[in-house]
């Protein structure tokens, strides 16, 4: 973000980084990349279409012009960047639910609590007496359904590169645990035609996994099965997988996971846990970036490889 610009330049960048990710969330929200689809369109029109105040939407824009999601054009009109295009609910990869969550307000408010996680080391949630941020009871259905859309957004590109770095050609049975609305199954059962899954994770997640598999056409080879992996985790799997669940949860209830999927693992199972895996020391580099996160955020780390082997 930083790059070449003179370092209080570059500080008031960072230090106003939240600007742009306010304005990030509420153009997701209005759906104004979507409306950009066919060619450039002037502010005017815009905020006709999305019930919103021309001038202050246009210092929006603007905003995110300066971060590379819009160009500004020179008659006034706004079109969309590579970076916006991704805002887009109807391109290949849609990254907008990602763009609503982290950018949302649920997240916005755990990290106005940062230096209570920093003193204490527990997550932002704590502050409020709720253990579990899947159990939070301020999380409406919506929240639910952004969280799901949000993993699926950025696991759709983790399926393509699971299915080819791994070989599943030996195995009959796959289940994803804590697998969310099934964008990994999806991708490694599209990858796989002679495999079959079950797609384990909430209620709430499950009737959304459904209808994700019969749209993909995979009913036949896929189940989605509602439960709690604390208490259960369905049997009969050649491979189990846990994607980005373990850094949910401290050690004890990571631990308390790992021990449901053993118990339903015959001898020759496999356990795929796919995580995000840090660097020693941390740089400005793409791959350091945005590392600080699951402390406000969540009761688990990111954990560094030495340790994610030591557990598994
Ligand atoms: C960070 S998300 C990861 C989702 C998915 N594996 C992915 O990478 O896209 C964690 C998942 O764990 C699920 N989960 C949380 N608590 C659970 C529980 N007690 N039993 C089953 N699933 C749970 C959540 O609903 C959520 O889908």
């Amino acid at each position: 973000m930083a790059g070449n610009l003179p370092p209080p330049i570059a500080l008031y960048q960072l230090a106003t980084g939240h600007y742009i990710s306010r304005s990030l969330f509420l153009v997701a929200k209005l759906g104004i990349a979507d409306l950009l689809s066919d060619g450039p369109r002037h502010c005017n029109d815009l905020a006709k279409s999305t019930e919103t105040h021309a001038p202050s939407l246009r210092r929006v824009m603007r905003l995110l012009a300066s971060a590379g999601v819009f160009l500004e054009e020179e008659n006034g009109e706004f079109s969309l960047t590579a970076i916006g295009e991704y805002l887009r609910t109807d391109v290949p990869g849609p990254q907008r639910a990602m763009a609503m969550l982290f950018a949302g307000n649920r997240i916005q408010e755990g990290w106005k609590d940062l230096e209570f996680c920093v003193r204490t080391g527990q997550p932002a949630f704590r502050l409020r007496g709720v253990t579990n941020t899947f159990e939070d009871p301020l999380r409406t259905s919506e929240d639910e359904a952004t969280f799901d859309a949000a993993m699926a957004d950025l696991t759709r590109l983790t399926s393509v590169a699971v299915a080819s770095a791994y070989d599943f050609t030996p195995f009959r049975l796959v289940v994803d645990v804590g697998g969310g609305n099934g964008s990994l199954m999806i991708g490694v059962l599209k990858a796989n035609l002679s495999l079959r899954g079950i797609v384990f994770d909430q209620p709430a997640a499950m009737e959304r996994a459904r209808e994700q598999i019969e749209q993909h056409g995979l009913a036949a080879r896929c189940t989605a099965i509602s439960g709690d992996f604390f208490k259960e985790v369905p049997a009969g799997g050649d491979v189990y997988i846990l994607k980005h669940v373990i850094h949910d949860w401290d050690d004890e209830r990571a631990a308390a996971i790992l021990k449901k999927c053993r118990e339903v693992m015959g001898p020759r199972s496999k356990l795929l846990v796919i995580e995000g895996v840090y660097p020693s020391r941390i740089d400005n580099s793409a791959e350091g970036r945005g590392r600080g996160r699951q402390r406000c955020q969540h009761a688990g780390e990111h954990r560094r490889a030495p340790a994610l082997s030591g557990r598994v």
